[in-house]
């Protein structure tokens, strides 16, 4: 976010029950006062409420929104509670319903990434991996549903929720217990967090690094692994797989060289589906890989760097032509 916009962030308050009260205060940018931001209702101003009703009830309003970035944590409390609502739903299709949840931690994901919001929002992406979690359990949802509401574009926000959807999903298949099923999609969707220090430029450059450029992108992974720690809210089931993502079966990974079951069964399987990730979304310089492609590649000529049990079940689950 550019300095000028200040401490405020835009947020979509489709996001919100309708008829509910907001927590928060929220704000719209006066264009005539300099792009300065003016306060459109208080959470505690019983008549504000009223008129955030009435918006949130009425398709043609469609002013922009702001909120203060230190409530930021509020509103994502407040859609999570409207997104557990929504679940348990008869109405909405369940196409919907994971979309939208989607939708949301790309939301958090980008916020945290792009907008250096504060970690307390990831408090609120642990909430989203729980609904989710609800949904593909309860309902059976496969890796072919999953690869259908995922982004094919390239952004580590969007990457990451990925990451963190396929590993979920991976759980579910092996059917792991629900509260490991949520650490591995928790660890999956923060698996590369220390890429919040790394230059965007740099995570997009199309073209051969130099040394120094390679080792600050190796750094994301025990960077990340010790700011997770440092947070002191995640098991090691999470952490590991920030901190071993980029290690491989065979020995030659980094940022420990560690080899077979020396690496955390997390996250070996966080590094099935990082790669399969990076190769079936596209970029400003490559194309996307169809599944079918991306897994021929992992087994032939990246067989070192997994868990063959482990890849050979993800290529079993997801079907030889999803
Ligand atoms: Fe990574
Ligand atoms: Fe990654």
């Amino acid at each position: 976010m550019s300095e000028e916009n200040g401490l405020y962030r835009p947020i979509n308050l489709e996001n919100i029950s309708k008829g509910s009260n907001l927590t928060f205060d929220v704000y719209y940018e006066s264009k005539s006062v300099g792009g300065t931001y003016v306060k459109f209702a208080s959470a505690d101003n019983p008549r504000h409420q009223e008129k955030v009703k009435e918006f949130l009830g009425n398709p043609d309003f469609n002013i922009q929104l702001y909120i203060e970035e230190k409530d930021l944590f509020k509103y994502y409390d407040q859609t999570t509670v409207s997104l557990k609502k929504m679940m348990e739903s008869d109405v909405v299709p369940l196409k919907e319903k994971t979309k939208k949840v989607y939708s949301v931690s790309k939301e958090i994901m980008q916020d945290f990434f792009e907008f250096s919001a504060t970690d307390k929002v990831l408090g609120s992406s642990e909430k989203v991996m729980e609904i989710m979690e609800d949904c593909i359990s309860d309902n059976n949802v496969g890796f072919k549903a999953i690869s259908q509401i995922t982004n094919k574009d390239y952004y580590t926000y969007t990457h990451s929720v990925n990451v963190g959807l396929y590993c979920m999903t991976f759980g579910v298949k092996l059917k792991m217990g629900r509260d490991d099923v949520r650490e591995l999609g928790l660890g999956g969707m923060l698996h590369d967090v220390g890429k919040a220090e790394v230059p965007h430029d740099l995570i997009n450059k199309n073209g051969a690094l130099t040394d120094e450029e390679f080792k600050i992108i190796q750094n994301h992974s025990p960077k990340g692994e010790e700011y997770l720690s440092n947070l002191n809210c995640y098991s090691q089931k999470v952490t590991c797989m920030a901190g071993q993502h980029h290690e491989k079966w065979k020995g030659g990974g980094y940022p420990k060289n560690l080899m077979g079951d020396q690496i955390a069964v997390n996250a070996r399987i966080c590094k099935i589906m990082d790669v399969y990730d990076a190769l079936s979304t596209r970029r400003s310089y490559k194309k996307a890989m169809n599944s079918f492609e991306a897994l021929t590649l992992m087994k032939q000529k990246m067989n070192d760097h997994f868990d063959p049990k482990l890849l050979n079940a993800f290529i079993r689950l997801m079907g030889p032509d999803m």
